[in-house]
């Protein structure tokens, strides 16, 4: 429902595009291991490890689908999944990342691990939570904000990177947030439920704008670190201005009208025409044209590399 649940499927998606676009090329991924660092949602302790020979693509979110006779899909599953993933905070994420780190480093030796993990790529999303859980509490049960900020945020991004690299990591793909007043569940609270609420994508904009300096600063601090920031804003408006160009015919409201269960009306029947599969998800085909989009697109959506030229650095 909330706008931060949206990009753990999208990097998911990111992420079996990636293993999929890179094996379509006839030869082995140049990647060994993708970790996935979703709005402090994703526990890389269990899903998220990509055994060294990868690519696979048994990853229980892979392949996700809508035929139309199964409406409720991966995504009514998503939820619970998020829902229960959401209990674990970022900082916690970091620390089963260290825990798996030291089991691998038990089974590889020191070198090998260094090597796999500085080849590997840190695929990271953070701040959608925090906007958008913050801007729903004000709205929905006139709270005040709560000690929020965007340096802040931008502040914790930087630590948990620089951690990350502590423990060995140097490539991020790093997905910026997308226009969070364009959302479903936002619209549908404005008058004529056309527009989008500027001031949240006002907001989302000045995080992803704060997020270019920051790696650009990382990376001249430390040394072999590498990276890639996804526009994830950019390839949404980009869409929205144009949807026909892309092959949407919506990119407004809900493909499947909350709860979205077998019991109520069924989703559309055009899934693929649609940008927003609920309330704040995108469709599969949306998250799977932005991951191609990040991978190997045109350079606006991506700066300084894309996700294909940063997993190929040395
Ligand atoms: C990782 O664990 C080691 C001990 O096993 C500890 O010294 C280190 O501070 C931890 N790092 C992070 C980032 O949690
Ligand atoms: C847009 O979102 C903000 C919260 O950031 C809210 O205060 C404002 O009322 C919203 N605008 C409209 C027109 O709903
Ligand atoms: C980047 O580094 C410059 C110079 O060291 C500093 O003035 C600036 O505040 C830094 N910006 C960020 C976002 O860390
Ligand atoms: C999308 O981009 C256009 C310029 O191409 C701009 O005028 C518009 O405000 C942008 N929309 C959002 C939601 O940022």
């Amino acid at each position: 429902m909330m706008g931060h649940f949206r990009i753990i499927v999208l990097s998911l998606v990111i992420m079996a595009s990636i293993q999929v676009l890179g094996s379509a090329e006839g030869h082995k991924t140049a990647v060994p291991a993708i970790f996935v660092f979703g709005d402090g949602m994703l526990d890389v302790g269990n899903n998220n490890y990509l055994p060294s020979d990868a690519p696979q693509a048994d990853y229980p979110y892979y392949g996700i689908d809508f035929p139309g006779s199964e409406p409720t899909g991966r995504f009514s599953n998503g939820y619970n999944m998020a829902d229960f993933i959401a209990t674990i905070p970022f900082k916690y994420q970091v620390k089963n990342f260290n825990d798996t780190v030291s089991q691998m480093e038990a089974n590889l030796g020191h070198q090998k691990l260094s090597k796999l993990l500085a080849k590997s790529l840190f695929l990271i999303s953070i701040g959608n939570m925090d906007l958008s859980v913050n801007i729903w509490r004000v709205l929905r049960y006139s709270r005040k904000p709560s000690p929020f900020n965007i340096p802040n945020t931008l502040s914790s991004y930087k630590a948990i990177i620089m951690q990350l690299y502590g423990l060995g990591a140097r490539k991020f793909g790093i997905i910026n947030i997308q226009p969070l007043g364009c959302q479903p569940w936002v619209r549908q609270n404005l008058e004529n439920n056309v527009n989008c609420n500027d001031s949240m994508n006002s907001l989302a904009r000045e995080f992803n704008d704060g997020l270019k300096p920051l790696f650009s600063n990382l990376s001249s601090q430390l040394s072999g670190l590498s990276y890639s920031i996804a526009d994830f804003y950019a390839f949404s408006n980009a869409t929205f201005m144009n949807p026909r160009a892309y092959g949407f015919v919506n990119i407004k409201s809900t493909c499947c009208i909350p709860p979205c269960t077998p019991e109520h009306e069924p989703p559309c029947q055009n899934r693929k025409q649609y940008w927003f599969w609920d309330l704040s998800y995108t469709t599969e085909r949306a998250a799977k044209l932005a991951a191609s989009a990040f991978y190997d697109g045109p350079a606006r959506f991506t700066a300084p590399v894309n996700f294909k030229r940063l997993i190929k650095m040395k």
